[in-house]
């Protein structure tokens, strides 16, 4: 069946933000949606984080007057209508031919900050043409540490307020699901921010010598680089991939402004645990100032309500925008956020937490597994 192209209304059968996943593969070629839903290897990690959700429910309170409730928050001094946020995602055309600039105004017009990816299908310029104010840019470290500057001074000049590192991606591991669909990116999807840049090149290696970890892994930044960006921007930087307390520990001491607690949405290190099993410990080992947004399998409100009730600040969004891009374009990516800023508030008026705060101090039960 050949994909439908999107749709300028949301169809009936959207009742749900999931309902987007849901509808998805009616409008994402086969293959392409093989690239998006799939994770590294043999997509454990994909599973786990969605399953995380499941081993825990929120519990209704009574009586609560919640009529004063909001869902604003302040995250590292950013005023927010909400805790939500579009996440990093390259290649918004491969399921809409508007790509980002369709996405960002979706996001504007639910006041839902966006972080831009690197790897996006316009340049970070264009972008920020059609983004609303509150505009974020994720990044790696590029090889030549002269094109890192060049993308930091960019985003800078651009107006976006905050730089994202991508920490947890040093290597590009085969998703066996993409493989088996034969999908291949085509021609229109080029990352046009890094044209020009010098890209990783693999160390030739001593006969016997590991390919992956002294080829590959050569060129992969370390904590000095790390370190030095710190030095060369005054954006808040922070960073993405963090799943245990130690590096969130030496990420704090190192000065980033927070942490993106995430596993790339299970596309690099397949068998990581679930991103919601990590984010109590990460917690807890960087106390409560130090600004934690959280990713991984986020599909309704009360998975956004269960994160935040585990120590995240805010939520990023991941594969849940590209579906709904694809289904109805911006149309389709702000109804997808106010679904679930409405899921999130109905947990809130049932669970009796008028504010966010309230979420964050409100303890989940713990559902015993069945095997
Ligand atoms: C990603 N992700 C990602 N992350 C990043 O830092 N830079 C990037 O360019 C991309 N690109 C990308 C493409 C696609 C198709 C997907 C699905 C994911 C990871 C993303 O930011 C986020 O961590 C996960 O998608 C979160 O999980 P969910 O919400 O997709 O389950």
């Amino acid at each position: 069946m050949p994909a439908s192209m999107p749709l300028n209304h949301i169809p009936p059968e959207i009742r749900c933000a999931l309902d987007y996943e849901t509808l998805a593969p009616q409008f994402i070629a086969a293959p392409t949606l093989a690239y998006i839903a799939g994770g590294s290897g043999h997509d454990q990690t994909v599973a786990a984080n969605r399953a995380a959700y499941a081993r825990w429910a929120i519990t209704p309170r009574l009586l609560r007057d919640v009529s004063a409730g909001h869902t604003a928050i302040t995250l590292a001094g950013i005023a927010m209508a909400h805790p939500l946020m579009l996440g990093p995602v390259a290649f918004h055309n491969l399921v809409h031919p508007g790509g980002e600039h369709e996405t960002v105004r979706g996001a504007a017009a639910l006041d839902c900050p966006i972080i831009a990816s690197t790897q996006s299908s316009c340049t970070l310029e264009q972008l920020a043409r059609s983004a609303g104010p509150q505009r974020w840019f994720q990044m790696y470290l590029q090889p030549q540490r002269a094109d890192t500057l060049d993308l930091l001074r960019r985003a800078e000049a651009a107006g976006y307020s905050a730089i994202v590192l991508t920490l947890d991606a040093p290597i590009q591991v085969a998703s066996l699901r993409t493989l088996a669909a034969q999908f291949q990116l085509p021609a229109h999807c080029v990352p046009v921010n890094l044209a020009g840049y010098t890209p990783a090149q693999e160390s030739a290696v001593a006969p016997g010598a590991s390919r992956i970890l002294q080829g590959v892994m050569a060129a992969a930044p370390n904590w000095d680089e790390l370190r030095w960006l710190l030095t060369q921007t005054r954006l808040p930087v922070w960073a993405k991939g963090v799943m245990h307390g130690d590096d969130a520990l030496a990420l704090q001491a190192a000065g980033v402004a927070g942490i993106i607690v995430s596993n790339h949405g299970g596309r690099s290190l397949d068998g990581a645990p679930a991103t919601l099993d990590v984010l109590p410990a990460i917690r807890a080992a960087v106390g409560k100032d130090l600004p934690i947004v959280f990713d991984g399998g986020v599909r309704s409100g009360a998975d956004v309500f269960k994160a935040l009730a585990l120590g995240a600040n805010a939520v990023a969004i991941g594969r849940l925008q590209l579906y709904a891009l694809a289904v109805a374009g911006a149309l389709g990516v702000a109804h997808m956020l106010k679904l679930l800023r409405e899921e999130l508030e109905i947990c809130m008026a049932l669970a009796g937490c008028a504010h966010i705060d309230h979420i964050r101090a409100t303890a989940l039960f713990h559902q015993r597994e069945h095997h």
